[in-house]
């Protein structure tokens, strides 16, 4: 409790946000130019976080795919061909997906060796107002390559997918330089535009999905990669940010995305006012040595962009304690992770702490960053402070962005979905009763199993008022009269007393342990008979997205207790 206000505070703003949802909407523009010789592929990765998920995914023509999804595995849904958008109309061809509890989605689109990947973001993540990235075609190319190029028509500008979040028709508004243009949006419908580089932002009466298309930004040898880049509402928008060292560092250029003039500073950028809506990348050749930590005079959206790819960096506000990461191509796929240097020690991957000496401090800012090898899907996550980590794979181009957020605020165990709750039972009863109906009505009978675990309880015994004792879950063992901690089903060792002066009395005088829920006497702890009637204080286990390890049923593996972890801000509550 008192860990998650200090971290929220630590955040400022104190938002959570995270890609979890129950309903989905995206589309799927061209893979590459539609006469390339290999059909596209192209499917959804989806994992449920809670067993019996039943997940369903449906175009406008009917097809239709329903299944029912285990926690925490994820699946591949192989949409049917048709489903690639290439024409610049309106059209029905979206993907909706929706599920009875909690997913995250995770798009790619395969043409040839041509693969890109998007973080599909749930409706409640949409807005009803974002500014187009004033990216230039031509003007991009030709920085790239230091030539003058000409290019068709077709392919000289970048593409606006407008996608309609409702079943409503929607009133779209193209804000140009010139004029505004307005489109009606049939529910659920999709619109693809040609741009012409004079769009300034997408408005709407209701909330739209909008992504950035190219089929095919030019790489070295006559190659083409398709590029996507799902914007995020103004809304979102931040000043500080970490832009990431991708795989491929060199041609690689910075942009930014404002509506008012702004000035950015960080690592090697050239400092200077650049305009609202400016064309112009900026060079930052010193992200060939690592991520740089970049902030800017107002809130903005920065892109990585080089041949093949833009990648937005995770603005500090969507920062969040626990991430899946899953890769397409195991066989060469690398996590980016970033942390704050201070608890860089405690990041864990699955049930492991991430041991790694590689970790570098980003100048000029709290934070460090790792590269980490995958060998499949994984959770990276954080037990107190908020991370980023990106997905990077290096096929033919690289391609890849930022990891899915599952869970914005930190838990010492792992990501938690639902955090754990105290529920204080007025009934006096004995402490087997007592033991029994917490069982019933939620997990266990409380046992603080260290400092930051009673802490908690005492939160919630202040803000109770409560003036007599309470059972918590300590009694004695009648073979050894050690004292042991009953959790549900299952014994521990103690490791952690509070017991008051004289505390716990003899044998004799009390075989169960009670709390004293008054601050004058510290919440002190007190032998007591077992068959005495007292108040009862039951707790429900937070619940976590399954790792990827078996979750052991050991001490190690307590509230609180977490052993291996030994940086982490709750050991300091
Ligand atoms: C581009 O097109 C213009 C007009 O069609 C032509 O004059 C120019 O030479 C072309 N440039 C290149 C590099 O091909
Ligand atoms: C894009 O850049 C090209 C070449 O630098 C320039 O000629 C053109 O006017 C620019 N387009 C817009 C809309 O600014
Ligand atoms: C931004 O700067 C340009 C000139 O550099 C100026 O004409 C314009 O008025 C400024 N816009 C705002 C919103 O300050
Ligand atoms: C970035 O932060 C530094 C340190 O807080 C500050 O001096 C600088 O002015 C900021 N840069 C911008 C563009 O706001
Ligand atoms: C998606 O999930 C499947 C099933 O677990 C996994 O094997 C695969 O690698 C993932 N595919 C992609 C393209 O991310
Ligand atoms: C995965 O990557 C390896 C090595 O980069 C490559 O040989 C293989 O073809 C790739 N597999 C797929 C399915 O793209
Ligand atoms: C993947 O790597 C983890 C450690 O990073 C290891 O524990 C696991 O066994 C590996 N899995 C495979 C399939 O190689
Ligand atoms: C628990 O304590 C008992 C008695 O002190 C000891 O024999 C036992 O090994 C301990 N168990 C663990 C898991 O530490």
């Amino acid at each position: 409790m008192l860990t998650i206000l200090l971290i929220t505070a630590l955040f400022g703003q104190g938002q959570s946000w995270d890609s979890l949802g129950i309903k989905f909407i995206t589309a799927f523009p061209e893979n590459i130019a539609f006469y390339y010789p290999v059909n596209p592929v192209n499917s959804l990765n989806i994992t449920a976080l809670y067993a019996d998920t039943v997940v369903t995914v449906s175009t406008s023509d009917g097809w239709k795919y329903k299944d029912t999804l285990p926690a925490g595995k994820p699946v591949t849904v192989t949409l049917p061909l048709d489903i690639e958008e290439y024409r610049f109309t309106q059209t029905h061809r979206t993907v909706r997906i929706s599920s009875t509890d909690h997913i995250v989605v995770q798009s790619i689109s395969q043409r040839g060796d041509s693969v890109q990947t998007n973080v599909v973001q749930p409706v409640k993540n949409l807005g009803t107002f974002y500014s187009i990235p004033s990216l230039n075609y031509s003007k991009m190319i030709n920085t790239f390559y230091q030539l003058t190029r000409n290019f068709s028509k077709i392919y000289s500008t970048f593409r606006l997918v407008i996608i309609n979040g409702e079943n409503v028709n929607n009133y779209v508004t193209i804000v140009k330089m010139a004029e505004n243009k307005v489109h009606t949006l049939d529910p659920y419908s999709v619109l693809q535009l040609q741009t012409d580089g004079t769009e300034i932002a997408v408005k709407s009466n209701y909330i739209v999905a909008v992504m950035m298309t190219h089929p095919c930004v030019e790489m070295a040898e006559c190659r083409c990669n398709m590029v996507v880049n799902q914007l995020y509402p103004n809304s979102q928008w931040d000043r500080r940010f970490v832009v990431p060292s991708i795989l491929k560092t060199s041609n690689v250029w910075l942009h930014l995305t404002s509506s008012t003039n702004i000035t950015a500073s960080g690592g090697d950028l050239e400092s200077g006012t650049l305009e609202a809506s400016s064309s112009k990348l900026l060079s930052l050749p010193s992200l060939q040595s690592g991520s740089q930590f970049i902030n800017t005079s107002d809130p903005a959206s920065l892109r990585l962009v080089s041949p093949g790819f833009i990648i937005e960096p995770i603005p500090q506000s969507r920062f969040s304690a626990c991430y899946l990461v899953v890769p397409v191509n195991s066989t060469d796929a690398k996590a980016l992770v970033i942390a704050e240097t201070d608890y860089r020690d405690s990041v864990h991957i699955d049930g492991d702490l991430l041991s790694s000496a590689k970790w570098s401090t980003i100048a000029n800012s709290e934070y460090s960053s790792v590269l980490v090898s995958l060998n499949g899907s994984h959770v990276i996550w954080h037990p107190s402070t908020k991370i980023a980590v990106y997905v990077f794979e290096k096929g033919t181009n690289v391609y890849g962005g930022p990891a899915i957020s599952l869970s914005a605020k930190p838990d010492p165990l792992g990501c938690a979905l639902v955090p754990s709750k105290f529920n204080i039972i007025f009934k006096p009863q004995t402490w087997p009763e007592s033991h029994q109906n917490c069982i019933l009505v939620s997990d266990e009978l409380f046992s603080p199993s260290n400092k930051a675990a009673q802490m908690e309880m005492v939160d919630i015994l202040n803000s109770e008022g409560l003036n007599e004792r309470l059972w918590i879950g300590l009694r004695r063992s009648l073979l050894t009269l050690e004292w042991y901690r009953q959790r549900g089903k299952n014994a521990y060792n103690m490791t952690y007393t509070q017991w008051g002066t004289g505390e716990p009395s003899v044998a004799e005088k009390g075989m169960c342990a009670s709390v004293f829920p008054n601050s004058n006497m510290d919440f002190h702890w007190k032998s007591v008979p077992c068959c005495a009637q007292l108040k009862s204080i039951c707790y429900t286990r937070a619940l976590y997205f399954p790792l990827y390890f078996p979750i052991s049923n050991d001490i190690s593996n307590e509230k609180g207790s977490n052993s291996n972890s030994n940086a982490g801000k709750n050991e300091d509550v």
